[in-house]
């Protein structure tokens, strides 16, 4: 069992954290002359730092006890708050495995951590045998794991997953953004069993709220504290937690759209594979996918000439396009556009 405390750096252990007012008086509501702040007004009060309206709402929604709960700001901050708690600047590593969301490597390098790439083999999966070689380097600090990966789209096996986790003696933050699009189990509740496993979700894709900026990330206890020692005090503003609680009141009827734009990514996908431009249409277990079509490049300024944006993904796989799924008409406008497109 990998030993958390171990793993981070000396100096966040050392870290006297910031002190903010909310820190030094959490009881019950008063006059409050403590924080500087405008008496007048609705918003003038500093959010609450640790959001527990929105973890209580997180908790019941996904079936795990509070202290297992970070919100961060996007999983973007909660992606450089790991890089931060674990690597030594200039000295640590982490592994990729490309090609992935390419804000791990950005981050990293923002870090200054060397980064291990281990391409996914053929089928986009996991090539286990090529990353155990690097499992056992006491500098590697954390692997992160896309599944559903984004531009492929697809999960990686469960098996590889739980085998680099419970084989490795650092973090593995595994990014499930995308698996409420996906019906193979979320790892959420593995957390209890894995002291160094971190599943990251957020609210940017299936619940719609990619405007807010919340993350969310599920891990052993004691990694939360250190996320709550480092991160900015008031991390996530006071309209984005109630911008999210609203959303969780709805209960679930969010995944009534999310079946929607599963059975619009199944359709989409049944026409795009019988277009003269396309070569293959990979299966999908996210809200987008990816396509191969003859000539990337020029498909990419078709559809943008009909006001269509894509993204152009050639540059990490050869001839490929990642499309999101829209709503049905956009999907339609779509359809008829690459149905135009001369080979
Ligand atoms: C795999 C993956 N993780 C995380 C994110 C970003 O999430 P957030 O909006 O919470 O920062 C994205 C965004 O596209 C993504 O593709």
């Amino acid at each position: 069992m990998p030993d958390i405390n171990k793993l981070v750096r000396e100096n966040i252990k050392r870290l006297v954290p910031y002190s903010s007012a909310r820190d030094e008086y959490n009881g019950k509501p008063g006059v409050f002359l403590d924080a500087n702040e405008n008496p007048y007004g609705t918003l003038n009060r500093y959010p609450d730092p640790y959001q527990q309206n929105l973890k209580s709402a997180v908790s019941r929604l996904k079936g795990i006890n509070k202290e297992y709960i970070f919100i961060g700001n996007g999983s973007d901050e909660i992606i450089d708050l790991t890089l931060r708690i674990f690597g030594n600047p200039g000295k640590d590593k982490v592994m990729i495995f490309p090609p992935t969301y390419g804000m791990y490597e950005v981050s990293a390098a923002i870090n200054d951590l060397e980064i291990i790439k281990v391409p996914l083999n053929e089928n986009f999966q996991i090539d286990v045998n090529k990353a155990e070689q690097y499992l056992d380097d006491k500098n590697l600090k954390i692997i992160f794991i896309c599944s559903p990966n984004n531009p492929t789209g697809n999960c990686m096996h469960s098996e590889s997953v739980e085998y680099i986790i419970s084989r490795f003696e650092g973090i593995v933050l595994l990014d499930e953004a995308y698996s409420d699009f996906s019906d193979k189990p979320s790892f959420l509740r593995k957390t209890e069993k894995y002291p160094n496993l971190i599943v990251m979700q957020t609210f940017s894709k299936a619940l719609g709220l990619a405007a807010i900026r919340i993350g969310m990330a599920f891990a052993n206890p004691e990694i939360i504290t250190y996320y709550n020692k480092i991160k900015p005090p008031y991390n996530v503003s006071t309209i984005n937690q109630m911008a999210a609680i609203e959303k969780l009141s709805e209960g679930l009827n969010y995944r009534s759209q999310v079946k929607e734009i599963i059975r619009e990514r199944e359709r989409v996908a049944a026409e795009i594979r019988k277009l003269p431009v396309t070569i293959k249409v990979f299966p999908s277990d996210a809200n987008f996918l990816l396509v191969k079509v003859t000539d990337a490049d020029m498909v990419y300024r078709k559809l943008i000439s009909n006001d269509i944006i894509v993204r152009n993904r050639s540059s990490v796989v050869e001839n490929c396009l990642r499309i999101t799924i829209g709503k049905p008409y956009e999907n339609d406008l779509l359809l008829e556009a690459l149905k135009n497109i001369q080979v």
